[in-house]
């Protein structure tokens, strides 16, 4: 009897699971269809989607995330009298000693540089003139070291620098006073006709901060245009923000983290006799080797260290770093590519960056960044000169 149930059991737990098995093989047929493999998104399909859904980038780990970003209205927000004066100051050598403008390095034609390893003032200058694009975005940090918290500041040591114009901001308000039309300017935007360095300066300030650059291929294809970009520039844009490693430093909207980094080629300015002969390797005023942030922060670790540079236009702005030490984009890429390896006779100040490393671009690579770095430049409108009071 006991025997007998257990068989019959048995029997009803097979049927059972013979029937489960049979009705799930019956469905499944028709409701599972069968895994075809799909071909590999291609790389235009992977960064044909909202920025946030591209593919990872390479962060080094201890990198706070900050994508790359279309370019921003420029938020300034001076009225136009303000900039008006400050425009014909800006072009005006009286601002100086009567030698240079800011204009005479910041070539409104030439994406505000002068073209220069360093730039040429009243003396020789360590440094390589910057461009004056979207330079609103670097309050707080101007200059190649950042040092200038505020634009008066910055202005005020352009103006009265003897390497750049070799003027006197104390005694510019009393200067200009004498001048009708520079009454006339300054009763517009200030509803006074009693200068003020500050006043003049904030003028200064505000046609600086009213330069912006202007929308790129690049900007078009993040916006949702995803053909802008060719085939090279894509790549590019990949190999930026992967193997690459640049994103660490150059990201948001105008490609700079804003922060300050060691490259390793921080060697004296290579002057240019423009006249004669070319001097070659030559010591800055400070030394042979620029100390970078560290002239703002006297912290040894700053030594060596300069901010970031924004990348918009950049393919126009040769030479590079802050001492023009490289003449071309595709020199600078194949240095960056192998962890900027020093040249004979040169040495790193302080420590190079930990994120400076070896990341062997091959040379197509290479091209192809430098395809992306031509995707983000636009072609300016021509600048007016104002005409002097
Ligand atoms: C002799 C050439 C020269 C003249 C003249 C000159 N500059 Fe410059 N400018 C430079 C150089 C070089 C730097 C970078 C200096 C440094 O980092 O120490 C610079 C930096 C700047 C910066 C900071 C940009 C950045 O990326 O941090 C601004 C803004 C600026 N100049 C505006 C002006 C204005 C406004 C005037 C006129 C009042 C002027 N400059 C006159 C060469 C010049
Ligand atoms: C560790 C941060 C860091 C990384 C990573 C990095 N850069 Fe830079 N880059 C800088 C700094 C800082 C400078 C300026 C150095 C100087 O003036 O001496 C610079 C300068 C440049 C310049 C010259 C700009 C000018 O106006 O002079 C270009 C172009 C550039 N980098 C592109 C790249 C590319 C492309 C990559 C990736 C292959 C890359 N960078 C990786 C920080 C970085």
């Amino acid at each position: 009897m006991f025997v007998a149930n257990q068989t019959k059991q048995f029997i009803i737990i097979a049927l059972a699971a013979i029937i489960v098995y049979s009705c799930r093989k019956g469905k499944s047929t028709p409701e599972e269809p069968m895994i075809v493999p799909q071909p590999e998104e291609t790389l235009r399909q992977q960064y044909s989607k909202s920025v946030t859904q591209w593919p990872a980038a390479a962060w080094y780990s201890n990198i706070k995330v900050h994508e790359l970003a279309a370019l921003p209205e420029n938020p300034s927000k001076d009225k136009a009298e303000l900039i008006a004066l400050g425009k014909a100051l800006f072009f005006d050598p009286r601002t100086g000693n009567g030698m240079k403008t800011c204009a005479s390095c910041h070539h409104p034609d030439t994406y505000w540089i002068d073209q220069k390893t360093t730039a040429d003032g009243i003396a020789l200058h360590h440094r390589n003139t910057p461009s004056l694009e979207n330079v609103w975005y670097l309050e707080g940090k101007l200059f190649h070291d950042g040092r200038a918290k505020t634009y008066r500041e910055q202005i005020a040591e352009a103006i009265n620098s003897p390497i750049e114009m070799g003027g006197n901001t104390t005694a510019l308000p009393a200067k200009l006073q004498a001048i009708p039309g520079y009454l006339r300017l300054y009763e517009a935007a200030y509803s006074s006709q009693t200068m003020s360095v500050e006043g003049l300066l904030d003028a200064i300030a505000a046609y600086s901060r009213s330069i912006s650059s202007g929308e790129t291929v690049f900007d078009r294809f993040i916006k949702g245009d995803y053909q802008a970009l060719n085939d090279a520039q894509l790549e590019g844009l990949h190999l930026f923000r992967t193997k690459g490693k640049c994103i660490n430093c150059h990201n948001g909207a105008f490609f700079t983290d804003l922060d300050f980094h060691n490259l390793g080629y921080a060697n004296g300015a290579f002057f240019t006799d423009l006249d004669f002969h070319n001097l070659g390797y030559a010591v800055t005023s400070k030394g042979a080797l620029d100390n970078g942030r560290f002239e703002a922060t006297a912290l040894e670790t700053d030594k060596g260290k300069f901010r970031t540079p924004g990348l918009r236009n950049v393919i126009h702005t040769a030479p590079y770093l802050h001492n023009g030490s490289i003449s071309s984009l595709s020199e600078l890429i194949n240095l960056l590519s192998q962890g900027m390896p020093q040249k004979t006779g040169q040495q790193v100040n302080g420590t190079l960056s930990p994120h400076i490393q070896n990341v062997r671009l091959s040379s197509k690579e290479q091209e192809n960044i430098l395809a992306f770095l031509e995707s983000l430049s636009n072609v300016p409108s021509k600048t007016e000169r104002p005409v002097l009071p």
